[in-house]
């Protein structure tokens, strides 16, 4: 009988700790390595440990404050002597405040693309907002640093011209969208019925004009050497 237990008992066993073992690696997410990006905690009275400190859910740790599952809300990397953005800073995407002051670098070569989340960007004074003005609500500035606060949601009833018919714009970050097809079309340009959306183009708030004139323009161009 005794046997026949302990085998029992250790098949249970066998299974049971890699469960436990998921069950711990599901309470303390790895912490994403950008928030150990440079050493120290995310700095007292900063837009990041003001808006962490608010609510219960978020976490800090490092340089980010994080949510029950391990998410960046915000990343915490002023006064890191960055002289650019490293592009392991696109961990960061799902951030709502992000914190750049007081580094060195003095233009944004780093896209942020995806980062549709973002609604506070403290950057060094010299630097502009990304996707400049018009991306965002309003800036504010004072001796050292600038805010870029609210980002502008692109919207295809105020915009139609933005994607062509039978798609809509979702935006994909400051200054940037996406054009999706809209339910029943797909493949080029949206002009195929079918079942699934599709992404069809990435764009640039305030070139895609100047993008479809080209485009158009292509268009004509073979059109008449055809002819
Ligand atoms: C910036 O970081 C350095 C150490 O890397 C520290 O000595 C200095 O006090 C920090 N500056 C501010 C304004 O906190
Ligand atoms: C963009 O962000 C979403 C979640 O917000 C993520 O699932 C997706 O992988 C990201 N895409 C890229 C290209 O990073
Ligand atoms: C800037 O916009 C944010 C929201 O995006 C708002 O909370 C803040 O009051 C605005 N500041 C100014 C000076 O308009
Ligand atoms: C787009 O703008 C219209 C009219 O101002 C508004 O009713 C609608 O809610 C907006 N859509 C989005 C996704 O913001």
């Amino acid at each position: 009988m005794a046997p026949v237990c302990l085998s029992r008992s250790l098949g249970w066993l066998s299974r049971a700790i890699p469960l436990l073992l998921a069950l711990s690696a599901g309470r303390a997410p790895a912490l994403p390595e950008i928030c150990k990006y440079c050493p120290g905690p995310v700095y007292d009275k900063s837009e990041v440990d003001l808006y962490c400190k608010q609510r219960q859910e978020l976490t800090l740790s490092a340089r980010c404050c994080l949510t029950k599952q391990g998410t960046i809300v915000g990343l915490d990397l002023q006064n890191c002597s960055l002289k650019e953005l490293d592009p392991l800073f696109t961990e960061a995407h799902s951030a709502i405040v992000l914190d750049l002051k007081a580094n060195p670098f003095e233009y944004i070569s780093f896209s942020f693309r995806n980062f549709t989340e973002l609604q506070i960007l403290v950057l060094p004074r010299k630097v502009d907002c990304p996707g400049g003005h018009n991306a965002w609500d309003n800036i504010t500035c004072g001796p050292d640093s600038c805010t870029c606060h609210g980002q502008i949601q692109c919207n295809s009833t105020v915009e139609p011209a933005l994607c062509p018919e039978n798609a809509y714009c979702v935006s994909d970050g400051p200054g940037l969208f996406q054009c999706l097809c809209t339910a029943g079309f797909h493949g080029y340009k949206c002009l195929r019925e079918g079942s699934f959306p599709l992404l069809m183009f990435s764009g640039i708030l305030g070139t895609t004009t100047f993008c479809i004139s080209i485009l158009l323009w292509g268009t004509q161009l073979r059109k008449i050497r055809a002819s």
